[in-house]
């Protein structure tokens, strides 16, 4: 469902310039729960602010059901998006806007009528669990209750790829069962691909089918779940996932 081909990306520093990402191939099949695990500064969220098309790659490209990304075609580019939900890591809300109205959101910038809105939002609203929730403010809800509107609300096109970034990193363990739970509900029901970064290892054992190993903005391997955490190659696997180190 979507390709990486020999993505690169340089930010430009005070200092230097570096590949944040380095000749990163990859593809991600209909139905996956892929994982993507690195160090921080690896150039995990940079991998998926390219993907989602907020940022350009230097080099490279991304073919989504075969078609070629074109950072260049801005009318293209947006219906493309509409296909991509983004989680962002930290959330991302409207602080001076109601449970109801972050959802909205959205689809009140794509000027679509009140009646099709409140449809959609009150179907996420139980989707999510936040019945009762309609008009709380941001900053009256719990990690977890936020996460479900950030969820919400990237799920409001009703995607076909929804990309997570950290998205329980910020949650105590019992909060982070109920996400996963979420997570795999709505990737049952909804049949959407799911592109995730984390760094627990215990969220990508239970929640991925599939883990991307990069390092230094470098593809490192890409394994089965199960695979990798029996027998993963590279040191920084073994690192990752908590393995002794060989000497
Ligand atoms: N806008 C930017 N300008 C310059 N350098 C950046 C920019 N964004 C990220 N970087 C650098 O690029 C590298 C990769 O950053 P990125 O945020 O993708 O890492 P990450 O794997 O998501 O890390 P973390 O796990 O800490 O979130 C880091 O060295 C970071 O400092
Ligand atoms: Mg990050």
């Amino acid at each position: 469902m979507i390709e990486i081909r020999n993505l690169t990306k340089s930010y430009v520093t005070q200092e230097n310039t570096f590949n944040a990402l380095e000749d990163i191939s990859f593809t991600v099949e209909d139905g996956d729960l892929f994982g993507i695990i690195g160090m921080s500064g690896a150039g995990k969220s940079t991998l998926l602010n390219v993907i989602s098309g907020l940022i350009k790659p230097n080099q490279g490209e991304i073919l989504i059901d075969g078609e070629i990304f074109d950072y260049e075609d801005e009318k293209r580019l947006k219906e493309l998006r509409k296909k991509i939900g983004f989680v962002f890591q930290g959330y991302h809300l409207l602080m001076q806007k109601t449970v109801y109205e972050n959802i909205a959101f959205p689809l009140r910038i794509q000027k679509k009528n009140e009646e099709e809105i409140k449809q959609t939002v009150d179907e996420l609203i139980i989707k999510v669990g936040l019945v009762g929730k309609e008009n709380v403010y941001p900053a009256k809800l719990s990690g977890g209750q936020k996460q479900r509107v950030a969820i919400a609300r990237a799920l409001v096109n009703k995607p076909r790829l929804l990309l997570l970034d950290e998205p329980t990193s910020a949650l105590d363990s019992l909060t982070t069962k109920e996400i996963i739970r979420l997570l795999q509900h709505i990737h049952k029901e909804e049949k959407v691909t799911m592109l995730l970064i984390t760094h627990e290892i215990n969220v990508a054992r239970i929640l991925t089918n599939k883990v991307l190993v990069i390092d230094q903005g470098r593809f490192i391997e890409l394994k089965n779940t199960e695979d990798i955490f029996l027998n993963p190659e590279s040191e920084i696997a073994k690192l990752l996932l908590g393995k002794e180190v060989q000497p």
